[in-house]
């Protein structure tokens, strides 16, 4: 596959994405972690590149390879995940597709948690940093800040009340209760302060190119 760089609309554009899950380690061998195969935000990634942006993805372990053309950065927990994005800043463009884990064991057991016999250890979970928020409220904040909502209901409400929280322009709310993860396939609605534009169900593929192509409108009326 061929890209075709400085050619394309978003030349001289940076883009940050970030995609796939957090893992937040237990101990050594044991972690908790979302549900998320990565597919939509590398597809969105190499979207971007192929448009001609300077493009890195953050991204959580996934199993899938890094688009052409894209800088990928390769991180395991949600704090790594914020480093590592605000390395990046000032970008023109973020798009935060991750699934972000929103705890992490409050401390990380340096050997092997063992079977005691006398029960199950508790787990203390202590909140994530929020990346997208971060952004949002960043002193460096990108000209154009991109969320997603993965709801199992209320898809729309709920969406639309992360964008304002987060100080976010546009959110991606899709509706996760019917078989997404994984899936070369989603529906989504994009909520921005203009209302709700509601998409059919496209490839993950389409639905970037369609993003792509938004982003590409957006910056031109930002200059
Ligand atoms: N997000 C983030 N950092 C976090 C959690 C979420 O950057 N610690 C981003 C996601 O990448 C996504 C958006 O915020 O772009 C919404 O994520 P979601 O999990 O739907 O929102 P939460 O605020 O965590 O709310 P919920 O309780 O519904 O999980
Ligand atoms: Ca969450």
């Amino acid at each position: 596959e061929r890209i075709l760089s400085g050619t394309g609309p978003l030349t001289g554009v940076k883009a940050l994405v970030t995609a796939g899950p957090t893992h937040e380690p237990i101990d050594p061998v044991r972690f908790i972690a979302n549900r998320s195969s990565g597919k939509q935000g590398y597809a969105i990634a190499k979207a971007l590149a192929t448009a001609g942006a300077k493009t890195t993805l953050v991204s959580g372990p996934v199993d899938l390879a890094p688009p052409p053309g894209v800088k990928l950065v390769r991180v395991e927990t949600a704090a790594d995940m914020l480093a590592a994005c605000e390395a990046q800043l000032p970008v023109d463009v973020a798009v935060m597709t991750a699934a972000v884990g929103d705890w992490r064991p409050e401390s990380r057991a340096t050997s092997k948690l063992k079977k005691t016999g006398s029960g199950a250890p508790s787990l203390t979970l202590a909140e994530n940093p929020d990346i997208l928020a971060t952004l949002g409220k960043h002193a460096r904040r990108p000209r154009l800040l991109i969320g997603f909502a993965a709801e199992t209901e209320n898809v729309v409400a709920y969406g639309s009340d992360k964008r304002t929280r987060k100080a976010a322009d546009w959110i991606l709310a899709n509706d996760v209760s019917k078989g997404v993860f994984g899936a070369d396939t989603n529906r989504v609605h994009l909520i921005s302060e203009a209302g709700v534009e509601s998409w059919p169900e496209l490839s993950k593929d389409a639905v970037a190119t369609r993003l792509a192509d938004h982003i590409v409108k957006a910056l031109e009326k930002a200059v």
